[in-house]
């Protein structure tokens, strides 16, 4: 039994309600693409093959020897809305081979290859059509039983990631990936340690720092406790994710539904 399962502590709240990397920042007015008809898309189409296909593959989906990532996800990493990716176009990555077009390059045609990058994302944002993102919201706040460790818009437990703007980061097949195999990729932050004192009692919880001397972690009565690792106490980390998987106790239509409501919460959807 890799998983433990773990009773929610309400105080975790506090601690981690400051550290949520997607607080919400309110984002300023940003510019807005002049430069979106069909022939733009065209032209940007052609800028793209001259001047990026080497990297990122003639159909854009990506160049591994180049380094070049696939374009046509309709997800990126390094740039938020239409005004990111005109500035990844212009300025580049720093330290990437991604150098960018410079300021010699117009603006119509940085816009331009924005508005032809749009075109590459697969249609509908890559829900699948029989999906009911409704659904899938009534599953996560009742049956599914997510809210429990999840927030969204500020409801929600904190046992997990805040997931607002999940749809950001994830694309509707990584999510329902998650579902089924929550231990494939998680972040230390979410790691569990179990600590053993000299009479045998133990106490475990989340992993909330860890150094060469010394772990604390977060017990299940939201106490914060610091333990030292030379002292009468033995530790055991868990990497594995306190997230049960859903293989087996939502349907395959379920998890759909809830993978197409978590993609739906996006900033820019
Ligand atoms: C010399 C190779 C090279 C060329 C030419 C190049 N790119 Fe890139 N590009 C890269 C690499 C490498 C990255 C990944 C940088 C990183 O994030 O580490 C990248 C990243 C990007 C990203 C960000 C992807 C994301 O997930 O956020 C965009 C958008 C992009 N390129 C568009 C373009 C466009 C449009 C052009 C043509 C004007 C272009 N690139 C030309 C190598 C290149
Ligand atoms: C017992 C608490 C718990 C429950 C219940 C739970 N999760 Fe999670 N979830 C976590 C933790 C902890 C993580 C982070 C570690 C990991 O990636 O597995 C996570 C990760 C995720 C991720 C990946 C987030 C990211 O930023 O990549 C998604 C998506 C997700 N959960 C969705 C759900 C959905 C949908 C449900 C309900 C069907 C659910 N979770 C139920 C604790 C929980």
């Amino acid at each position: 039994m890799r998983r433990m399962s773990i009773t929610p502590w309400r105080g975790v709240a506090l601690l981690m309600a400051a550290a949520g990397p997607w607080a919400a920042a309110p984002r300023a007015q940003e510019p807005e693409n002049p430069f979106t008809s069909r022939i733009d898309v065209r032209m940007g189409g052609r800028s793209y093959q001259s001047r990026c296909a080497t990297c990122h593959g003639i159909n854009a989906t990506g160049n591994p020897e180049a380094g070049g990532p696939d374009l046509t996800t309709g997800q990126f990493r390094r740039a938020e809305g239409d005004a990111g990716l005109f500035r990844v176009i212009r300025e580049g990555v720093d330290g990437t081979a991604m150098i960018g077009l410079g300021e010699n390059a117009s603006e119509q045609t940085v816009w331009q290859l924005v508005t032809f990058l749009r075109t590459l994302a697969p249609a509908g944002g890559g829900i699948d059509p029989g999906a009911s993102p409704a659904a899938g919201q009534a599953l996560f706040a009742g049956k599914g039983g997510c809210a429990r460790c999840h927030r969204v818009d500020g409801d929600g437990g904190r046992l997990g990631p805040d997931l607002s703007f999940v749809g950001d980061r994830r694309t509707p097949e990584a999510l329902e990936t998650d579902l089924v195999d929550p231990d494939a990729e998680v972040l230390p932050r979410w790691w569990t340690i179990t600590a053993t004192g000299p009479g045998g009692e133990t106490v475990e919880g989340l992993r909330m720092s860890e150094d060469t001397f010394t772990f604390r972690i977060m017990d299940a009565d939201e106490n914060l406790r610091a333990f030292s690792k030379y002292g009468d106490w033995s530790y055991e980390r868990t990497e594995t994710s306190t997230m049960p998987g859903y293989a087996e106790t939502l349907t395959a239509q379920e998890r759909t539904d809830l993978a197409a409501y978590l993609y739906s919460l996006r900033r820019d959807p």
